[in-house]
């Protein structure tokens, strides 16, 4: 298995493009289900979860096509409307093909996706949203099994804020009988993406990015073609290496707009910052100050970026409090990163990281999702030594060529098997 081996010592420096963002990819993806024909989307970033996401393609009878960054699907009527657990089990955001194929076929059968290690992770407001829209949903073996005549627009009230959901429901929605109105949506860039996608498919959408989404029902939808918006946690994640190392970074090809949650962090810490239209740069300091976080729905800090910022932390001056109010158990990284000689005191959703200014030793670590690999990546830039990142077929599910990416700005990284 793959292991990425992490040199320290390095300042980066230069300029590195990010790519398009894996959690809009895999959402267009499944929103294509929507209508027949050849759908054409720039910018897909070559992820495992990009992979996994067209092979649950291809077992609804589409046609995939991946050259270059253009991923091509060819959507026909499916022979079968299941999406098996051994697909769904891989990655959880298939539970996203649900929303599509009930609008558009009546019937969806899916994979309950079951626990992950970021927390229990439940689709009851998934459910709940497409109930409202008049679908009769029963919980049989394992598998969701949907079924309508055909949706009914109504109002629906998100309890508790989910991007998932807000996707899945919106994309029901969208060829439901009569007018939908989604409060408490969540807000994310994704979810903004994805309106505008189903937008230029036909699909009659406002509010987007707002916490009210109104969508007025069609009859049908066409194929379309669409770029995928910029990649914010890759380009946050880019950016805390820059940071972390005490270089001078530019990411390009961003949207600087989503990720101020950490811009403004990283400008409290000590950090310049400073952003163009479509870069943003983090500018040399000699010693980085500890700050607080809590993790919230955009347009607060994100989740996604929690572990990333807690390496960062580990070598700051002075103490920080990370609160995660998002998922219940993403705290994994923390036991990781104490083998580094982190200082780090966990308890339930918060923990309580007590900076060690070049305090880091390299040492082996075992990656356990997707952002606590990065993690493990960024300290291991300024770990004494050699760490050494094992299971990172984590970090190949939502980051390309991230050692390539950060090799060009000078960083001592390679992968072994
Ligand atoms: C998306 O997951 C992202 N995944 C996650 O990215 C991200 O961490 C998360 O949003 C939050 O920003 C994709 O886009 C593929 P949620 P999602 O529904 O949609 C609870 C990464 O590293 N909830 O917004 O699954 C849930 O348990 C990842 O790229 C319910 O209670 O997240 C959580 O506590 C991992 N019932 C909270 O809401 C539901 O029906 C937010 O989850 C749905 C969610």
């Amino acid at each position: 298995m793959d292991k990425m081996i992490v040199g320290s010592g390095a300042v980066l420096n230069g300029e590195v493009a990010v790519s398009g963002a894996k959690n809009s990819a895999l959402k267009l993806l499944f929103a294509s289900l929507l209508a027949e024909g050849e759908h054409v989307f720039r910018n897909v970033p070559r992820l495992k979860d990009v992979e996994s996401t067209a092979t649950l393609l291809q077992s609804l009878n589409c046609q995939t096509d991946f050259e270059g960054d253009v991923f091509k699907v060819r959507v026909a009527k499916p022979g079968s409307f299941e999406a098996h657990y051994d697909l769904v089990r891989k990655m959880r955001a298939s539970i996203l093909c649900l929303g599509p194929l009930l609008a558009k076929y009546g019937q969806a059968v899916v994979s309950l996706p079951g626990g992950c290690a970021i927390g229990t992770r439940p689709i009851d407001l998934h459910l709940e949203g497409m109930k409202a829209l008049g679908a009769e949903i029963t919980l049989e073996e394992g598998y969701v099994k949907a079924k309508a005549k055909r949706l009914k627009g109504a109002p629906f009230l998100f309890e508790t804020v989910t991007v998932g959901g807000t996707e899945n429901v919106m994309m029901a929605a969208t060829l439901a009988e009569g007018t939908t109105i989604l409060e408490n949506a969540a807000k994310e860039p994704e979810i903004v993406d994805l309106a505008e996608y189903l937008i230029r498919m036909g699909a009659k959408i406002r509010g987007h990015g707002t916490s009210v989404i109104e969508i007025e029902g069609v009859n049908s939808l066409k194929p379309a073609e669409f770029s995928v918006m910029p990649d914010r946690i890759e380009a946050g994640t880019l950016l805390i290496a820059g940071a972390i190392t005490g270089g001078e970074v530019t990411i390009t090809k961003a949207v600087p707009e989503h990720i101020e949650s950490l811009i403004v962090k990283l400008r409290e810490c000590g950090f310049k910052i400073s952003a163009t239209d479509r870069t943003v740069t983090v500018h040399p300091l000699k010693q980085c100050q500890a700050v607080d976080i809590t993790t919230n729905p955009y347009p607060q800090f994100p989740t996604d970026l929690q572990a990333q910022f807690m390496a960062l932390m580990c070598v700051a001056q002075g103490t920080s409090v990370i609160s995660e109010t998002v998922f219940e158990n993403r705290f994994m990284h923390v036991q990781e990163l104490t083998r580094l000689g982190a200082d780090i005191t966990p308890k339930s959703r918060v923990s309580v990281v007590r900076g060690k200014p070049g305090g880091l030793t390299g040492a082996p670590v075992m990656a356990t999702d997707l952002r606590a690999s990065a993690s493990l990546v960024l300290a291991g830039l300024v770990a004494k030594g050699e760490t050494t990142v094992s299971r990172i077929y984590h970090l190949d599910r939502g980051y390309e060529n991230l050692e390539n990416k950060l090799s060009s700005l000078g960083a001592k990284i390679r992968r072994s098997n």
